[in-house]
């Protein structure tokens, strides 16, 4: 039993943020963020603009270019850090869709998300009664950004991206190899922490043993030098896993697809894999770091402008907090 990609697509919220405009509130200019990262814009959700409701707009859409109807999908993956709800945004995210016969859960994995969502699609695929598997990365990390420090608030955006991964033969394999890793040890470079705010009292009517207790977190806490390093040395030998288990040598890759956090990274890795900057997908200049969206988002715009072509084989890989990071290698 195989599985393949079958359709994608996605969505993004309409408030663009600029370099300019972060210029305003911070000590930065356009040719900081440009020569930096890459990043021009980002899209930012506003007004009664939710997580929800982009994940639905890109699942919508990766069912239309499948041609599947939402009531033959199983398996909801809504891969986020930043539900609209704490329990989880799937369940919502399915009923919305018209998923009727669907049930689904969340991964919570940072930016690998996507690369998580779609090990685990094809793991359920092969273990039998799952035929079409919707997979959804969709965050907002705007919602966590200190808009104070200008280390972090330059670089992410919001959005939503989404595939629709189904049950094929084994001839038609169209997701070839993976490769995931995590190392806790890194989490201090990248977090964004519980805290116990003990100055906001609970009603335990004096009565001891109950801790007053409401827990909120943190904004996003980074040394992106640490998580630079991590990324360029990671992300080449985590593809080269991943092209081990496909039995693909390197220069089999149409597209080098990464998770578009810095044009730095992507260009630093592609240097390492030996992989040339026209076989390179990137569109962080648009949308900045949107998580685990940026892999789909950007799958979708490389598809539907007709640069990815069905049989292309794409490099994809996913890193960030945790620290987690993981590839897949995907025929089109
Ligand atoms: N504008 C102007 N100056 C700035 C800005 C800014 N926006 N931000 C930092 N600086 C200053 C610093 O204060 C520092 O000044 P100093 O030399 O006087 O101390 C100087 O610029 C250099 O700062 P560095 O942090 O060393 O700059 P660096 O070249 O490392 O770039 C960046 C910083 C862009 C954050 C980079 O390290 C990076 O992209 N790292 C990877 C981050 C990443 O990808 N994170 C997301 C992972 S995904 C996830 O899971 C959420």
């Amino acid at each position: 039993m195989g599985s393949k990609l079958v359709g994608c697509g996605s969505a993004i919220p309409s408030l663009s943020i600029s370099n300019d405009d972060l210029s305003k509130i911070v000590e930065t200019s356009d040719d900081w963020i440009t020569a930096r990262t890459g990043i021009r814009h980002r899209r930012v959700l506003s007004g009664d603009e939710t997580l929800r409701g982009l994940s639905v707009q890109a699942a919508q859409k990766a069912l239309e270019m499948a041609q599947v109807t939402a009531d033959d999908v199983d398996l909801v993956l809504l891969c986020t850090s930043t539900p609209d709800d704490l329990f989880g945004g799937a369940a919502q995210v399915l009923t919305e869709v018209g998923c009727t016969n669907a049930f689904g859960f969340d991964i919570t994995a940072a930016c690998s998300g996507f690369i998580i969502g779609l090990t685990t699609a094809t793991r359920f695929i092969k273990g039998g009664g799952v035929r079409n598997v919707l997979v959804i990365g969709a965050d907002a990390l705007s919602k966590f950004v200190d808009w104070s420090d200008r280390g972090t608030c330059i670089l992410f955006g919001d959005a939503a991206g989404a595939v629709l991964v189904q049950a094929c033969s084994a001839d038609e394999d169209g997701l070839l190899g993976f490769c995931l890793q995590s190392d806790g040890n890194g989490q201090k470079h990248l977090n964004a922490r519980t805290l116990n705010d003990e100055s906001i009292l609970s009603k335990t009517n004096g009565v001891p043993g109950f801790p007053p207790r409401k827990a909120t977190y943190s904004c996003i806490e980074m040394n992106g030098k640490e998580v630079f390093r991590f990324a360029v040395r990671c992300v080449p030998q985590s593809i080269e896993k991943a092209l081990e288990e496909a039995r693909l040598p390197a220069s089999n890759i149409d597209w080098l697809l990464l998770h578009q956090a810095n044009q730095r990274i992507i260009d630093a890795a592609a240097s390492r894999l030996g992989i040339p900057s026209e076989k390179v997908i990137s569109n962080l200049a648009n949308y900045g770091n949107t998580s685990a969206a940026s892999i789909p988002l950007a799958l979708d715009e490389a598809v539907r402008s007709g640069k990815v072509k069905k049989g292309d084989i794409i490099a994809a890989s996913g890193f960030g907090a945790g620290l987690t990071w993981g590839s897949a290698i995907i025929k089109w």
